[in-house]
Formats: structure tokens, C-alpha cells, sequence
């Protein structure tokens, strides 16, 4: 079974968790797209996990995690991440394993990605880690591969500077770079998970363009980046959380207002309660309602088979929460998410009223036991989105996890 697990929003959906939540039944875990721009946490007991490279399943000793072709890998960010892990006793050797075809990020890519967004106009707000320039160089055909290190006519080609980094990694990562094609292959009747970063909305052409990432965050990638064939994915996740956030600049149309007082105050309780800042960079993330016309939009293009809702407990102590089922767009109502930026700018969101529950979801153990008025708001969204919902996350902890059997 080959199951694809992306974020259906702008990331940081929480799809560290559901991939670590779903890594339990899989072997192996494919990450397909981005870079050390994502970022996961993962709670696994007292433990607090920070993962930007690394597949989410890697904190079970036994599973196989696989940096795909989609991937651009800074290799200092890689191995500082492995130490990591083997410091607190997490041992990724003999386990881990990188695409030959993955990209490297070379440090002076980082470093051109941060002046050209300070230099835009209007700055996308990056992550700083070089990701777009990158990619770029791959796309222009002058970026350099984890099997190009190998190649001594290219490396030829290079300055002293980016040798003589790529001179510091080259042994470790030779040492884990694979064939990913052939290896999965090999393990085709295993459980693979093919783990996707950023979300649906920041990919570079389904997303916001120019303020989206640009990597294949959509579920086409994990086919490309996975290096499997699209008739090889058996079932496509999307995980979303029960209110919207987004990080960096960008059209945001059911974006909670500060001026607004009620939406101020909102923006804050989320921001805290959520826990809404980036694992990357630690900025505050914007706030605002579950954006169901986003959402459906991410379905369609994705072929979302399931959803996954993460947060709702987020939610618990109000006693209304509100969700967007149309833009209105210069004075015209549409349900379809449109590709003009200023479009999207100025739409507002036509907003619908649920009420809320006033109970703490954590202590629900099963779906069925969710308050009425929660089980509303999921059946709404399910209606909406023509999709339906087989999990809902209701903590941080592993087994703050409803799943819906039935669903499944
Ligand atoms: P880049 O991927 O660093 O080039 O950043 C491009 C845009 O995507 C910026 O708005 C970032 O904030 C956003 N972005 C990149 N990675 C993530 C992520 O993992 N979660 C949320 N936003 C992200």
C-alpha cells in the first residue's frame, strides 16, 4: 500500500504528527518535496521532536526513511539534524537513505535566497534557507546532485568555496545515496508513506504563485519526487487544521482582521492556544477561519481521497466558531479559489456560523464521543468538500488521535 500524506492548506497543517501517527503500520517513509524550510514537531511521551529534513516516521527505530528526488538537502542542516537525533538517542544509521537525484543546497545559495527576497518589492518572506534558488539552478539546469558528487568534471566546474564544502559532506552522504527507483521497487509489497512538506496552497503551480514555495507540494510530487509512477499511489491524504494559518506574505482572504476587535482577540487566542509559531523560524504565524472554498479547491486538485483534521481542540472553549464558504470577489460571489493574486487580495469571505462546543476534546477517546455540536462542523465540512474526514487530532500526543474506522 502506497499512501500520500500532504498539508491541504499552507502548511504546517500538522502533518508531522499524522505521518509519525500513520509511520506505525508503514516501513518505509518517503519524504518527496522542500527542504530544511519545513518544519515538524512531534511529541512522542515527554520528548519534543523539531524536524525540518528528516521524515516525521524516523523516531521508530525499525522503519526506513528515504530523502526522495523532490528534495533539496543542505547537508550541514541534514547531519545537524542526525547528530541531533543521535544525541537523544535516535539512531538513524543503516536506515536512512537520500535520492541520488535529490539537489544539494550550497551555502551561497542561502545566502543569495535572503537578499533577493530583502531586495523584492514585495517579499514573499522566505524561509532563508535557499530553497528557491535552488530549485531554480535545478530548473536552469545548474544545480548539482546528490550522484554528482561523484562526477569530477562537474565538481570541476565549481569554485574553491563550494568545493570545499561539498568536500566536507560528500563521504557521509555518498554513503546513504540510493537509487530510490529501484530500492522501492525491491520493497513494493511493503506499507510506504510518501510524506509531503509545505501544503497544497504554497506549491509552486497550484499555489498562491509568486507567494507559495517552489517545490511540488501537491500530491503529483509524491509520484516525482518519490520516483514511482502516479498509477503506484493507492490513497491520498490531506491533512488541514480546523482554522487557517499561513507564514510569510501572501493573499490570506479569511485572514482575522487586527483592527477588528472581535478578530483581533481571536487571532491572539489562536496564536497561543495553537501553539502558532514556526518550527523554521520561530515568526508568528497569521490567523484566521477555516477557509472551506481553499480547502475544497485542495481537494479537487489533489485527489484527496481523505481528510485529516488536526487542532479542533484548538476551538474548545468558544462558543461560536465561524468557517468561509464563498468569496465575494467585486461584488460577485464565487465558491472556486481563483489564481489572481489580486483577486484573491480583495476577496472577503463569506462566512458561516457553527456553534461551538465548550468542552476539552482531549479526554474524547472516540470519534463517536465527540460533542454534537463538533460532529456538526465535521459533517458540514465533509459535505462541502466531498470528502470525507477518517481523522481527527484532538493534542498533541500520539494518542490524541480519533480515527473513524468506518472512514478508513
Ligand atoms: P521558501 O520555501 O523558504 O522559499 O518560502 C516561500 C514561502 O513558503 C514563504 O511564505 C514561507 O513562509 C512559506 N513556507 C515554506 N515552507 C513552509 C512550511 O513548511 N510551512 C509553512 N510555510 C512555509
Amino acid at each position: 500500500m502506497k499512501t500520500v500524506v500532504i498539508g491541504a492548506q499552507w502548511g504546517d497543517e500538522g502533518k508531522g504528527k499524522i505521518v509519525d501517527y500513520l509511520a506505525r503500520d508503514a516501513q518505509i517513509i518517503v519524504r518527496f518535496s522542500g527542504g530544511a524550510n519545513a518544519g515538524h514537531t512531534i511529541v512522542s511521551g515527554s520528548e519534543q521532536y523539531a524536524l525540518h529534513l528528516i521524515p516525521s516516521g524516523a523516531l521508530y527505530g525499525d522503519k526506513t526513511v528515504v530523502l526522495g528526488a523532490g528534495m533539496v538537502i543542505d547537508p550541514k542542516a541534514l547531519f545537524d539534524e542526525i547528530d541531533m537525533l543521535e544525541q537523544r538517542g535516535i539512531s538513524l544509521h543503516g536506515r536512512l537513505f537520500i535520492s541520488d537525484r535529490a539537489h544539494i543546497v550550497l551555502p551561497r545559495y542561502i545566502e543569495i535566497d535572503k537578499e533577493r527576497d530583502a531586495a523584492r518589492k514585495k517579499p514573499i518572506g522566505t524561509t532563508g534557507r535557499g530553497i528557491g534558488i535552488t530549485y531554480s539552478m535545478k530548473s536552469d539546469r545548474d544545480g548539482i546532485r546528490v550522484a554528482d558528487l561523484a562526477w569530477q568534471e562537474k565538481l570541476d566546474e565549481l569554485s574553491a568555496a563550494d568545493r570545499s564544502f561539498l568536500e566536507c559532506y560528500a563521504e557521509r552522504l555518498s554513503a546513504c545515496a540510493i537509487d530510490v527507483c529501484a530500492y522501492l521497487s525491491l520493497h513494493n509489497d511493503k506499507n510506504i508513506l510518501f510524506e509531503g512538506a509545505q501544503g497544497a496552497l504554497l506549491d509552486l503551480d497550484l499555489g498562491t504563485y509568486p507567494y507559495a514555495s517552489s517545490g511540488i507540494s501537491a500530491a503529483a510530487g509524491a509520484s516525482l519526487g518519490g520516483c514511482v509512477g502516479p498509477r503506484a499511489l493507492d490513497c491520498i491524504l490531506g491533512v488541514f487544521k480546523a482554522y487557517s494559518t499561513r507564514v510569510g506574505n501572501g493573499p490570506f482572504p479569511t485572514e482575522f482582521r487586527a483592527a477588528d476587535e472581535t478578530e483581533g482577540s481571536l487571532c491572539q487566542f489562536i496564536r497561543e492556544t495553537g501553539r502558532e509559531y514556526g518550527v523554521t523560524t520561530g515568526r508568528p504565524r497569521r490567523c484566521g477561519y477555516l477557509d472551506l472554498v481553499a480547502l475544497r479547491y485542495a481537494c479537487r486538485v489533489n485527489s484527496i481521497d481523505k481528510l485529516i483534521l488536526t487542532h479542533l481542540d484548538v476551538y474548545d472553549t468558544l462558543s461560536e466558531i465561524k468557517a468561509c464558504t464563498a468569496y465575494r470577489i467585486n461584488g460577485h460571489e464565487t465558491t472556486d479559489f481563483p489564481a489572481s493574486i489580486p483577486a484573491l487580495s480583495h476577496a472577503e469571505p463569506v462566512l458561516q456560523r457553527f456553534d461551538g462546543w465548550q468542552t476539552p476534546l482531549g479526554a474524547v477517546t472516540h470519534f463517536n464521543a465527540l460533542p454534537a455540536a463538533a460532529q456538526a462542523y465535521i459533517a458540514f465540512i465533509e459535505e462541502f468538500c466531498q470528502t470525507p474526514v477518517s481523522i481527527v487530532s484532538v493534542g498533541y500526543e500520539r494518542n490524541a488521535t480519533l480515527v473513524r474506522e468506518e472512514k478508513l
